[in-house]
């Protein structure tokens, strides 16, 4: 097993921040062509010093297993970070402690960067776009020609 293999599997032990954030200012999804998978990502803002920061984000994902162990890292580093550095973070920033990707699986860390400019494009000072069902609510509705691939 690869060091980055090895990473990834850590990190899926326990991936961090998973699921809805109810309250959530902002939310994105994206679906990946070149794979099918997809991933919805919620951030949840708060003033700090004066500034707007990201308190909370969080992701559901019927993505690959590095998909899920990069938006796992992802969504905790982005604390803290305004939207606009939250904007400038590469594929590779967000691996975090993963390390860069193997070029395999830079779609896989593309679909957490969609994810996130998604949400990002909604206007923190706007309500967020009601988001009215879970990403498996979402799932269950006719995708058109997106494979879908529940995780366990
Ligand atoms: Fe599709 Fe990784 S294989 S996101």
């Amino acid at each position: 097993m690869s060091d980055f293999e090895e990473k990834v599997r850590e990190a899926l032990a326990s991936p961090k921040n998973q699921g809805e954030i109810a309250d959530a200012d902002a939310v994105g999804t994206v679906g990946s062509p070149a794979c099918g998978d997809m991933l919805r990502m919620w951030l949840k803002f708060t003033e700090k010093d004066g500034k707007r920061v990201i308190d909370r984000a969080s992701f559901q994902s019927f993505g690959c297993q590095t998909a899920i162990a990069v938006a796992s890292m992802a969504t905790e580093l982005l604390k803290g970070k305004t939207a606009e550095e939250a904007r400038e973070l590469s594929v590779n920033d967000l691996t975090g402690g993963l390390g860069p990707l193997p070029p395999m699986k830079i779609h896989c860390g593309q679909l957490v960067e969609g994810a996130l400019k998604s949400a990002l494009d909604q206007t923190p000072a706007a309500p967020a776009a009601p988001v009215g069902a879970t990403l498996s609510e979402a799932m269950k509705k006719p995708a058109g020609t997106i494979r879908i691939v529940p995780l366990e």
